[in-house]
């Protein structure tokens, strides 16, 4: 396992999105268009950005726009070449050509753990990054680069970690670590706690929806039971992974938005396209002039 390269990140996105109902009855969740592009193609673009060059995303029914978004478009591209729009040809073009997709299904929503485990045939005997398209983060160095870089250190499992405020962990699985005297953004895992009751939780250290695995994690993920909601838990095969291998947190520099809220939706929305090199500046002088 020394000096193993990252070269494959799996997208599982066959969950039902019920959060975001009624958008998501019909259309994936990671199909949501926030700004100008649906949020699968930003984790795409960050695991590109971290040198995967194979990205496998983790289906399920009525999931096939996803697909097709990636796949080429010869019909759009003959019209827009025939019309002389070369700069949106270049646009559906690029999406295409982002790396070699490939695509595996889930049958059943049965966790995020199961939708992992779907991917074992073709991640194989690797380390390997997973990135849950609905946490958007927003970062000068692509998140995912950020911890490819620390794992070509450590040679070991990273978790994205954020720090949350004060009972608000509740909601997240929460890191038991302590600092690692080598690098000030790593933090050493002892343990980890799956949505901690108020007042319990072992630190303020947040799991956030990016992580390097080692391939041990998919023998893991076939020796744990269902836990919380029936469902098998990565957070659980982490952990059993702990008992083996050294497992790292990573405070990431960037802010994360959680897409697959509504709420949070809205907020990545504004602050995605304030930002936005052709969109931001004339949104931004629109915004200030409402007077809501
Ligand atoms: P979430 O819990 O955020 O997604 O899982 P969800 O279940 O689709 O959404 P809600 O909670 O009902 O609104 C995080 C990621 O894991 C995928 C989801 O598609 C999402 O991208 N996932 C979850 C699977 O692929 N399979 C599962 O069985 C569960």
């Amino acid at each position: 396992m020394s000096h193993m390269k990252i070269r494959k990140a799996v997208f599982p996105a066959a969950g039902m999105g019920t959060r975001f109902l009624p958008a998501t009855k019909a259309t994936p969740k990671e199909m949501l268009c926030l700004v100008d592009k649906p949020l699968i193609q930003y984790g795409v673009e960050e695991a590109v950005a971290a040198g995967c060059t194979e990205i496998i995303i983790v289906t399920g029914r009525g999931k096939t726009t996803m697909e097709d978004h990636f796949d080429k478009s010869a019909e759009l591209e003959a019209s827009l070449a025939a019309k002389n729009k070369t700069a949106l040809l270049e646009i559906a073009r690029s999406v295409s050509k982002l790396a070699k997709i490939v695509y595996v299904r889930q049958p059943e929503a049965l966790g995020l753990g199961h939708a992992v485990l779907m991917a074992k045939e073709i991640v194989g005997n690797e380390p390997f990054c997973v990135l849950l398209p609905d946490d958007i983060v927003d970062a000068s160095t692509p998140c995912m680069k950020q911890m490819v870089e620390a794992f070509n250190e450590t040679q070991s499992s990273i978790l994205g970690s954020e720090v949350v405020e004060g009972d608000a962990i509740s909601a997240y699985g929460c890191l038991d670590c302590t600092p690692d005297a080598t690098n000030p953004r790593l933090l050493a895992v002892k343990n980890m706690v799956e949505k901690p009751a108020p007042g319990t939780q072992p630190s303020q250290n947040a799991i956030i929806g990016r992580y390097i695995l080692t391939p041990r994690i998919f023998e893991m993920i076939e020796g744990i039971t269902p836990g919380a909601g029936g469902e098998l838990q990565l957070t659980d095969a982490i952990k059993a992974l702990l008992q083996h291998e050294k497992v790292y947190g990573f405070s990431y520099e960037g802010k994360r938005h959680d897409a697959g809220d509504k709420q949070g939706f809205l907020r990545a929305t504004v602050e995605l396209a304030l930002k936005h090199d052709k969109l931001g500046p004339d949104f931004r002088a629109w915004l200030k002039d409402q007077s809501f």
